[in-house]
């Protein structure tokens, strides 16, 4: 089991990427559980990329309730098709915010939040079980590149759930 993550700081993004993802595969591999798994993913990213929060919302009751994560205290639950988390549930897809201040109905945990992604994560049914948040409080930090392995991610956060 990997127990210290090793990755160069003067990396590229998917450079740092590329090497997180195998070491992510074999720090869950070894584990069922599933709030130990994602406990470590967050602080892997946090740790990889020093985002101002990162962390998991999980679809219990449906709604979205604080899992997992890094950073200040966030918001506990979020309904169904409100705010990035709740939208990026309702549309199953990826979301990309530049500015959130420009995205309408937007829940502001944090004034020092500026940017996010949101990704879903899909359980083995098929079904949203989760989302990965990510919040900068940088504009121009996230991007496309973000997107591609933090899909990457929740794929393997979906096979753990
Ligand atoms: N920004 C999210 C809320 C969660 S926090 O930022 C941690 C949203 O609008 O869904």
């Amino acid at each position: 089991m990997t127990k210290t993550l090793l990755i160069s700081s003067s990396l590229t993004k998917a450079e740092k990427y590329e090497l997180l993802l195998p070491q992510l595969r074999s720090l869950t591999e070894v584990e069922t559980d599933t709030t130990a798994n994602f406990a470590n993913i967050a602080a892997a990213l946090k740790e990889t990329f020093n985002w101002w929060w990162v962390g998991f919302y999980l679809v219990k009751n449906n709604e979205l309730v604080l899992g997992p994560f890094q950073g200040p205290i966030a918001c506990t639950r979020i309904r169904f098709g409100k705010g990035v988390c709740g939208t990026a549930w309702k549309e199953r897809k990826s979301l990309l915010v530049s500015d959130v201040h420009a995205f309408p109905g937007h829940i502001a945990c944090s004034s020092s939040s500026v940017s996010e992604i949101v990704v879903p994560i899909i359980n083995n049914k098929g079904d949203v079980a989760g989302v990965l948040d990510v919040d900068s409080e940088r504009y121009n930090v996230l991007d496309e590149t973000d997107i591609r392995f933090l899909e990457k991610i929740c794929s393997i956060c979906g096979k753990l759930m």
